[in-house]
């Protein structure tokens, strides 16, 4: 949504507030605007914005510091219920009030109370003839990808390729697994990650996991280890079975080479039964994401996806027309387990 940038002051209880600002605010939280109920709001010394989120209150209270500056104070609805009367008066005593310098705070708490109130968001206030009720939605079971494109990708492909070419010139047959030899597909052993060749990647690979298992509060006494470690070029027309890898938490792709037109990854909704009935949505608009049924995700070198081993995806055909080996759709895939850290000495 673009922010309004008319700017017009209002004047509440004797207080100007600046129309601009309130609407940049709510316009970078993608919210509709909503100037009276915010104004009504404000008169009464709290800001509830009904955020995609959990609802946040902004308490307005004057800055310890210079010019009689403010700033916000937020949290959710189950602190917020008991106002104290001395906030009114403080606020009362504000002479001025500006928004705009505190949407970048405002958008960092909202996305704190957004993970620390696990995805629960307001969706709309439902009105009846005596009042109002707060729709809300939860999201559980989420399918997590994490994505990350490495900064130094170029120097690692060609160090990749060339360590996968020597691996392809030494086991041409190779073995078949989601990929279809027949077409040309070649698939490596399972053990790169024990090749010196490709430590490099597997370091890295590492540290991504490291980063994956931070972000979901995994055992910090336990690590995400690669257990497996292989790669597949798939040359024009071939592409990959749906398959899933079994005995595995998280696996991953790291692409080495993906020429314009080479197939992309296409992930399959697990909750499957979601097809015994669904629901009709507008023609023509974009489905919201969490109504998606199939993910694709284009190819592009350097870039590392990790998802849930259990998460069924396939890879579409390779359609690039580059010409001889420049024309193959080549990654390196893994598996990942937890395993408990050795104890440093
Ligand atoms: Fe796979």
């Amino acid at each position: 949504m673009r922010p309004n940038r008319m700017a017009r002051s209002h004047h509440v209880n004797g207080m100007s507030v600046n129309v601009e600002d309130t609407r940049t605010c709510i316009c970078d939280l993608g919210l509709a605007p909503q100037h009276a109920a915010l104004f009504r709001a404000i008169q009464q010394s709290f800001v509830r914005l009904s955020l995609c989120t959990a609802p946040v209150f902004c308490r307005i209270a004057e800055s310890r510091v210079g010019p009689p500056a403010l700033h916000l104070k937020y949290g959710c609805s189950r602190f917020a219920d008991a106002a104290p009367s001395a906030e009114r008066r403080l606020y009362q005593s504000v002479p001025h009030i500006s928004i705009k310098p505190l949407t970048r705070a405002i958008s960092a708490r909202v996305r704190s109370n957004y993970e620390e109130n696990y995805m629960t968001r307001t969706v709309c206030q439902i009105e009846s003839e005596s009042g109002q009720d707060e729709l809300r939605r939860d999201d559980y079971f989420p399918t997590l990808v994490f994505s990350t494109l490495l900064h130094d990708a170029e120097s690692m492909n060609k160090e990749i390729l060339a360590a996968i070419t020597q691996e392809r010139d030494r086991d041409a047959k190779g073995i078949e697994r989601s990929n279809f030899r027949s077409l040309g597909g070649w698939h490596s052993h399972n053990n790169l990650h024990k090749d010196s060749k490709f430590t490099r990647l597997t370091n890295r690979i590492h540290k991504v996991a490291a980063g994956v298992s931070d972000n979901l509060g995994y055992n910090k006494g336990r690590h995400l280890e690669v257990t497996t470690m292989w790669s597949i070029s798939n040359p024009p027309g071939s592409s990959n079975r749906a398959h899933i890898h079994p005995g595995a938490l998280w696996s991953g792709v790291y692409y080495v080479q993906a020429p314009e037109g080479a197939g992309q990854i296409e992930f399959i909704d697990p909750r499957t039964v979601n097809l015994m009935n669904y629901a009709s949505y507008m023609p023509n608009t974009k489905r919201k994401t969490e109504c998606w049924t199939k993910v694709k995700v284009k190819p592009v070198a350097g870039k590392m996806l990790f998802f849930p081993s259990w998460l069924y995806h396939s890879v579409e055909p390779n359609l690039s027309n580059a010409k001889g080996r420049d024309g193959e759709r080549v990654i390196i895939s893994f598996n990942i387990n937890q395993k408990v850290k050795p104890k440093s000495k």
